[in-house]
């Protein structure tokens, strides 16, 4: 199935998503968006990405022209979806944190929701775990530093296994958790570490599959896909240029071009 996408998150942590969108849909075209300048997207207020997101994806819809959008952040999806959906006249995918699967996998009765911090707090992820999980005990952990360690990783900087033990440390400490939801998505690109970093046998889940089902069910809806113009998948990051290291991340997932928006100050 042909088509364009258009894959938005703060940084790299899409990545996580277009991963899993290739392995369902290999020739779909895909254009990726990195908003880098406003990243940490979990340390804003709901109001700062209400505000920001429509008007940007707007603009970045008119530039690109893409079929359908997926916004791959959990932070931006669980604040300003519905914002991003009346900005556009576009499908908009978002990412739904694992909660429901988490409370059906969990044996012990007791998981843990390990976002950014805005997304940990929203009343969205409340309402997710009074409608799936309502007896279970719900630990949420918030983390902006996990975020940082992804981006250093994919920026090939070496990944300290005791900042991330620091960073999950909480979630083990009122006893036993089996699952482990990873609401954001730069995290499953830290899964090795996380695994290494946790106690034996705990499980991490993430919403990557299940976006790439629903990417394949909206695209199934379409009717009159135009041909697309673009003839590779590119990145676009809204920030200073890459170091070489991250520009190969990116081609690594897939996009043969990597454009930054700004010279690289550093
Ligand atoms: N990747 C993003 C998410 O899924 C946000 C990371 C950030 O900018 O804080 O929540």
């Amino acid at each position: 199935m042909t088509g364009h996408a258009l894959i938005f998150d703060s940084g790299v942590g899409g990545l996580s998503v277009t991963a899993e969108i290739r392995k369902l849909l290999p020739a779909l075209q895909q254009t990726y968006i990195a908003d880098d300048e406003f990243r940490p997207y979990g340390e804003k207020t709901d109001k700062q990405l209400r505000t920001r997101l429509p008007g940007l994806l707007w603009i970045l819809c008119e530039a690109v022209r893409p079929d359908f959008v997926v916004i791959a952040c959990n932070t931006a999806s669980t604040s300003a979806l519905t914002g991003i959906r009346e900005a556009l006249s576009i499908p908009v995918i978002g990412v739904v944190p694992a909660i429901k699967p988490a409370a059906q996998m969990s044996l012990s009765g007791r998981f843990a929701v390990l976002g950014t911090p805005g997304t940990v707090r929203r009343k969205y992820v409340d309402q997710l775990i009074a409608d799936f999980a309502p007896d279970h005990d719900v630990i949420l952990q918030g983390s902006t530093r996990l975020v940082a360690l992804a981006e250093d990783k994919l920026a090939g900087r070496p990944v300290d296994i005791a900042a991330i033990k620091a960073q999950i440390a909480p979630i083990f400490e009122g006893g036993p958790v089996d699952t482990v939801v990873l609401a954001c998505t730069h995290f499953p690109l830290l899964r090795e570490e996380l695994i290494r970093a946790a106690p034996d046998g705990v499980r991490f889940i993430d919403s990557g599959e299940a976006i790439a089902r629903r990417v394949k069910t909206v695209l199934a809806e379409f009717t009159d896909l135009a041909p697309c113009e673009v003839e590779v998948d590119r990145a676009l990051l809204l920030g200073p240029d890459a170091a070489p290291a991250r520009r190969s991340a990116f081609q690594n997932f897939g996009f043969t071009r990597v454009v930054g928006l700004l010279p690289d100050a550093r």
